[in-house]
């Protein structure tokens, strides 16, 4: 009903560096946009917010200076705040925050993740309902795109919650030109579930890196995607 008009957004893969050899992870970046990524994620974990340590603003600085591609910047950590001025000067592209901590200061975090040149997101675990983050996407700062998690944010390689689709497909509904990404067990056998639903952004870790053919992979997940939105499912 009035939807035809508007175009979808674009289908974008972020193959999940944290399924890389984070010794080799210049080769590996470039490996990865070799083999069609749009995106790179960067898992960024703090021991806190998730029980599970990586990396920090010190490695997206270290990789900036080896790739132009855009890195997709997860970080599951308590204070975002204190991080966005760090990151924005290392190169990230992008900083999406859980909606679960800072909940005071989202509009004033969001203004400051854009006027420091990065695209805005926030990302809900599994828990979180939908319902949280539509003001945060309909406010006046509003953020550029939504992550809902498949997974309990921690680690890679856990199975894709098909029960958090339902808030996809009601994200879709209301926002049509909203980048809408999914991150967790996302692989060719989970892909068209979150295709079907509306999902755009892909992340894919250890599907991608542990793949004989990653290139292949990538090709099968944007597929997936071109296909449920040619077939305009998502407005009947
Ligand atoms: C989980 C991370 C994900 C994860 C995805 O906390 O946010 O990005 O690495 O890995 P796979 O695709 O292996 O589930
Ligand atoms: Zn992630």
């Amino acid at each position: 009903m009035g939807h035809d008009a508007v175009a979808l957004p674009t289908p974008k893969i972020s193959p999940s560096m944290l399924s890389s050899d984070f010794a080799n992870l210049a080769s590996e970046a470039k490996f990865m946009e070799d083999c069609g990524a749009d995106w790179l994620h960067m898992d960024i974990m703090d021991g806190h917010f998730v029980p599970n340590l990586t990396i920090g603003e010190p490695v997206i600085k270290a990789l900036r200076k080896h790739t132009k591609a855009f890195l997709d910047c997860h970080l599951m950590v308590t204070n975002p705040a204190d991080y966005v001025m760090p990151f924005a000067k290392a190169g990230a592209s992008s900083f999406t925050f859980h909606a679960e901590v800072t909940k005071d200061s989202w509009p004033e975090l969001i203004k400051s993740i854009k006027s420091s040149g990065m695209q805005a997101g926030v990302a809900i675990k599994p828990g979180t309902p939908i319902e949280d983050i539509f003001p945060l996407v309909e406010g006046e700062d509003s953020v550029d795109m939504v992550l809902v998690m498949t997974v309990e944010p921690g680690f890679g390689g856990q199975s894709f919650m098909p029960d958090m689709m339902p808030k996809v497909k009601e994200l879709r509904r209301r926002y049509p030109n909203l980048d809408i990404q999914v991150d967790g067990g996302l692989a060719p056998s989970t892909i068209d579930q979150a295709a079907a639903a509306g999902a755009n952004v892909i992340v894919a870790g250890s599907a991608v890196f542990g793949a004989k053919d990653p290139a292949g992979v990538i090709k099968i997940l944007r597929n997936s995607i071109e296909r449920a939105q040619s077939s305009k499912i998502f407005f009947q």
